[in-house]
């Protein structure tokens, strides 16, 4: 898909949203606010994000005030404010953030506020900002609990700054922490790995996100893999260790309810929930996707493209793919697998060719009639998803 700028729509009256995003405001469950600012650059990681520098960061909030104003009165079920790294942002930037958001958002439906913050870059007065005004989940980035193999990984944290964040956060009166980690990264040998989730349940946190590591083209991983620099983990090793994380997650209670991602009774991360669940959510910012009716649209992975278009009226150049029913459905029946609550007999409607070969092979299996994978699927949902493709 290419990336193209359209004119943003007449607004009927002075103040009142643009056609463009009109259609949208009352049916979306979810607000995504894509931050693109970090520190410097991890070495594995391809998401859109610029070395974050004050200035910049001012004409990012300025252009996102635009946006946001355009979207109209939206009432989400959730906000997740993701990068980037939204806590590189500085306490009072972070305020402004959050005070407009609060000024054009209805909270009456709001039940979740997600913020993903790299361990580093908070201090006390952000964590005071964010619990203040009205944040109630956070998401660190810890990725590792080995200095070595942070440093491998080209983080700028220390695994002494996960938990003093966390301290700092559950001062501040935070409830519902996630920490991120990433299985399988080099120089982590299988007893490495075991400490890291160990170290992770010790700092008690409600959720855990178990990340695969993603061999992304265009990043300073993927080169010196081509170079023959760095070795990765066979595929098998790669399951062992998501393996070993399951077991040591669940027994210490937590449930495994999407592939990636294991949280305590309750706190279950309900914006990504809703996002598998195939419902509708507004992405603001560059880079931020969005999925509303039968349109998917990603704003332009170009910070300075975003701010320019903003500031002649126009909406910010992006990327629209229009869906039809048959899309949207094989899109909820992949993304609906990926919860263990997997799917309805109604959605699965139309695959169930498809799922009994699966389940013959032992991959899905359908207790209490809904479609779910099996432990061995969940591995091998890569394989599952372009089965159900085909
Ligand atoms: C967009 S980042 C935002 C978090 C924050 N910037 C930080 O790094 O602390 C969200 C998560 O994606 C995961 N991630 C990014 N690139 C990855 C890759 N190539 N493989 C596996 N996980 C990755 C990391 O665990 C990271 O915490
Ligand atoms: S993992 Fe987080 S901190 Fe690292 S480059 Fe990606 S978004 Fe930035």
């Amino acid at each position: 898909m290419r990336c193209v700028s359209e004119n943003v729509g007449r607004a009927t009256r002075p103040g009142e949203p643009s056609e463009w995003m009109r259609c949208a405001r009352d049916k979306i469950t979810g607000l995504y606010v894509h931050v693109p600012f970090c520190d410097g650059k991890c070495g594995y990681c391809a998401f859109y994000s610029v070395r974050y520098q004050e200035a910049l960061a001012e004409d990012y909030l300025d252009a996102l005030e635009r946006e946001l104003a355009a979207a109209g009165p939206l009432a989400p079920e959730t906000i997740y404010l993701g990068g980037g790294t939204p806590s590189v942002l500085t306490a009072s930037q972070l305020e402004r953030l959050l005070r407009m958001l609060l000024a054009k958002i209805s909270l009456s439906r709001l039940l979740e506020w997600t913020i993903e913050i790299n361990p580093g870059s908070l201090d006390a007065a952000k964590a005071a900002v964010l619990t203040a005004l009205g944040v109630n989940r956070f998401s660190l980035g810890a990725q590792a609990f080995d200095d070595r193999v942070l440093q491998t990984l080209g983080r700028r944290h220390a695994a002494a700054d996960t938990a003093k964040a966390v301290a700092l956060l559950r001062k501040a009166g935070a409830r519902n922490l996630n920490l991120d980690l990433i299985a399988g990264m080099p120089d982590c040998p299988r007893a490495l790995w075991q400490q890291t989730l160990l170290s992770a349940l010790a700092l008690s946190p409600e959720h855990i996100s178990v990340y695969a590591l993603t061999n992304e083209e265009g990043t300073r991983l993927n080169r010196r893999w081509r170079q023959g620099k760095m070795k990765l983990l066979s595929e098998e090793e790669h399951l062992h260790r998501l393996d070993m994380a399951e077991a040591l997650l669940a027994a210490s209670g937590f449930k495994r309810y999407e592939i990636s991602n294991y949280a305590r009774d309750g706190f279950e991360c309900r914006h990504n929930l809703a996002c598998w669940r195939g419902e509708e959510y507004i992405g603001l910012g560059p880079a931020a996707a969005s999925h509303v009716g039968m349109k998917r649209w990603t704003n332009c992975a170009d910070l300075k493209a975003y701010g320019a278009a903003l500031a002649r009226g126009r909406r910010p150049p992006r990327a629209v793919e229009k869906l039809t029913p048959a899309l949207k459905r094989q899109d909820q029946v992949i993304f609906g697998l990926r919860l263990a609550e997997g799917i309805t007999p109604e959605t699965a409607s139309g695959y169930e060719e498809s799922l009994a070969t699966l389940q013959v092979a032992g991959l899905v299996e359908r207790p209490n009639g809904r479609w779910q994978l099996t432990a061995r699927g969940r591995n091998l949902a890569d394989y599952v998803a372009v089965e159900l493709i085909r």
